[in-house]
């Protein structure tokens, strides 16, 4: 039996959001807000931009988010009341204007729906901010690496170390120059910026890791690496600072449902001890953590994203 249409369902409703919201407000020690399509223009998209073939830039009418979000803390949102919640990175913000930014990759059915939406357009469900904040202490020498869409994750955290007084070293990569993303943008905030591609088309021909493992053998003196990109590549670059003893954190992107530390969908092991990304997290020290298990959790529904992915498609070709 629906619950819908009883005399029950507003007090219901409103009971559940007001215990989601105070529940992550307590957990992540900021009070999450939830902007729900009808509320007068939020969630509104104001400016929507492809940064490549596949990176999209949306900025999104958020006011109550983009006044208190930090650096490394994210937003859930859902395109429409039917669609799943997906959880993205606030890479900016502007209080005044009461909006929030954020830079996705197109890489399944719900970022598809995301970047076929057009400006103007407004997203059914906006959740944040979410997670803990980035620890922003003045470091020392800091080295910023971020690659592919992890550059947009990486660049409000460089921003921040960059304005608390760190002397910042950004490596950024991709796997060829067209796709490169944010390369001003990051020129801006550092102190010295390195590039490579995989394929040697811009910058250094190899990984970001050999970037870093040059800056080593140079002989900078190294106080903190933050690493945000593939899996593979934070794994890289996370042994790599092991053998040195540099302190690394990742940003750690597992699948989420309801992002409060409830469902447990995000469990990671950090230290031999189990975590919820939501909020223990997302960002952790990437000496401890267990990649292997981030790596089988993030494939157990290969399948049924393929498969609606491949609806969507169907759909849009009808
Ligand atoms: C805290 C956090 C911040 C993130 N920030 C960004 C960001 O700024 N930009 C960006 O492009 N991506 C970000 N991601 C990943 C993004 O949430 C997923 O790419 C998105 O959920 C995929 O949804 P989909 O339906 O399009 O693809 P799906 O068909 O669901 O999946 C495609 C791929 O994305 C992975 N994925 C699916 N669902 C999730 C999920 N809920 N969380 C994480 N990975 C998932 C799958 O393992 C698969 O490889 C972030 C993830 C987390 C946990
Ligand atoms: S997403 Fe449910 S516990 Fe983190």
């Amino acid at each position: 039996m629906s619950l819908k249409g009883t005399p029950w369902f507003p007090f219901l409703y409103g009971l559940f959001h007001a215990y989601l919201i105070s529940h992550a407000g307590n957990i992540t020690r900021v009070r999450a807000v939830i902007h729900q399509k009808g509320d007068l223009n939020l969630n509104r998209i104001v400016e929507t931009e492809f940064l490549s073939h596949a990176v999209v830039k949306m900025v999104i009418e958020a006011p109550d988010v983009a006044k208190k979000r930090k650096a490394g803390q994210f937003i859930v949102l859902m395109t429409d009341e039917k669609g799943e919640r997906i959880p993205l990175t606030i890479v900016d913000s502007d209080s005044e204007k009461g909006t929030v930014t954020i830079i996705f990759q197109v890489v399944g059915k719900t970022t598809t729906c995301l970047s076929d939406m057009k400006e103007g357009e407004s997203l059914y469900c906006v959740l944040g901010p979410l997670g803990r904040p980035t620890e922003i202490e003045k470091f020392g020498t800091t080295v910023c690496v971020g690659g592919g869409v992890g550059i947009g994750v990486v660049y409000p955290i460089t921003k921040a170390l960059k304005e608390a007084g760190n002397r910042v070293i950004s490596i950024i990569g991709a796997r060829t120059k067209d796709i490169l993303i944010l390369e001003d943008e990051m020129k801006a905030i550092s102190d010295e910026l390195l590039i490579a591609t995989d394929d040697g088309s811009y910058g250094f021909h190899g990984f970001v890791s050999d970037v870093l493992q040059n800056l080593i053998d140079r002989g900078e003196k190294i106080d903190r690496v933050v690493t945000i990109g593939p899996v593979p590549m934070m794994r890289v670059v996370c042994n790599l600072t092991k053998h040195y003893n540099i302190k690394t954190i990742v940003s750690l992107n597992p699948i989420m449902v309801d992002a409060t530390g409830m469902c447990g969908a995000c469990r990671v092991s950090v230290g031999g001890k189990t975590k919820f990304a939501c909020v223990d997290g997302p960002e952790f020290d990437g000496h401890e953590v267990d990649f292997d298990l981030l790596t089988s959790r993030l494939r157990m529904y290969y399948v049924q994203e393929k498969e609606a992915l491949e609806y969507i498609r169907c759909e849009c070709n009808e």
